[in-house]
C-alpha cells in the first residue's frame, strides 16, 4: 500500500503547515518527522542538536525516517536536512512521492527572521550561514523531488498544487 507524500524544502519553506492542510484535504493522517524525533526522544530538536550534536541527530532523523517510511497513506513533512542525505531519499522513496516547496531565498529569510528554533542557523552570521546552505541544498532537493511546486504561495494555494500535480 504505502502511497506517502513526503514534503521536502529549506528550513521555514511550509513543509508541516502545508502538510497538515495537504493531510485535512486529502483525508490522509499528517506527521512531522522532527516532532516524531522530538517524542520519542523527549526533547527538543534544539536540545538534541545541544546535547548531543548533529551527527546524533542525524543518527536519529535517519531512525525515523526508516520507521515513517514504513507506514502508509501518510503526510510526512521532512525535516530541512533530511533529503540531503541520499540514504533517506532512498528510504522514503520507497514509500511514496517527494514534493519540493521550492521557494526563494528571500522568503525563506524574512520567515526564519526571528526564529530562534533552528540550532544551524542559530548564530551571529545567521543571514550568510542561510545562505550558504540553501544553495548548497537546492540541487540536492531538486534531484531528490519526484515534484517541484512553487512554495512562495499561501499554504492553500501550495497544497492545491500539489493536489493537482499527484
Ligand atoms: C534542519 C531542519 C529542521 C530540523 C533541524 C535541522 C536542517 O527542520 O530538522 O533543525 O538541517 O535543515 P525544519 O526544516 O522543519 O525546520
Amino acid at each position: 500500500m504505502k502511497k506517502n507524500i513526503i514534503l521536502c524544502g529549506f528550513m521555514g519553506c511550509g513543509k508541516s503547515t502545508v502538510g497538515a492542510l495537504l493531510a485535512k484535504k486529502t483525508g490522509m493522517a499528517f506527521i512531522d518527522l522532527d516532532s516524531y524525533i522530538e517524542k520519542k526522544q523527549g526533547m527538543t530538536v534544539s536540545d538534541i542538536f545541544e546535547k548531543y550534536g548533529e551527527p546524533r541527530f542525524r543518527e536519529f532523523e535517519r531512525e525515523a525516517a526508516r520507521e515513517l517510511s514504513q507506514k502508509n497513506s501518510m503526510v510526512i513533512a521532512a525535516g530541512g536536512g533530511t533529503l540531503t542525505f541520499q540514504e533517506n531519499v532512498d528510504t522514503l522513496r520507497t514509500s511514496g512521492k517527494i514534493i519540493l516547496l521550492d521557494l526563494p531565498l528571500d522568503t525563506v529569510a524574512k520567515r526564519l527572521e526571528n526564529d530562534t528554533t533552528r540550532p544551524l542557523l542559530n548564530r551571529p552570521d545567521k543571514l550568510e550561514a542561510m545562505k550558504a546552505l540553501f544553495e548548497k541544498r537546492l540541487p540536492i532537493y531538486k534531484s531528490a523531488a519526484d515534484i517541484i511546486v512553487n512554495g512562495d504561495e499561501s499554504p492553500m494555494q501550495v497544497c492545491m498544487e500539489i493536489m493537482s500535480q499527484i
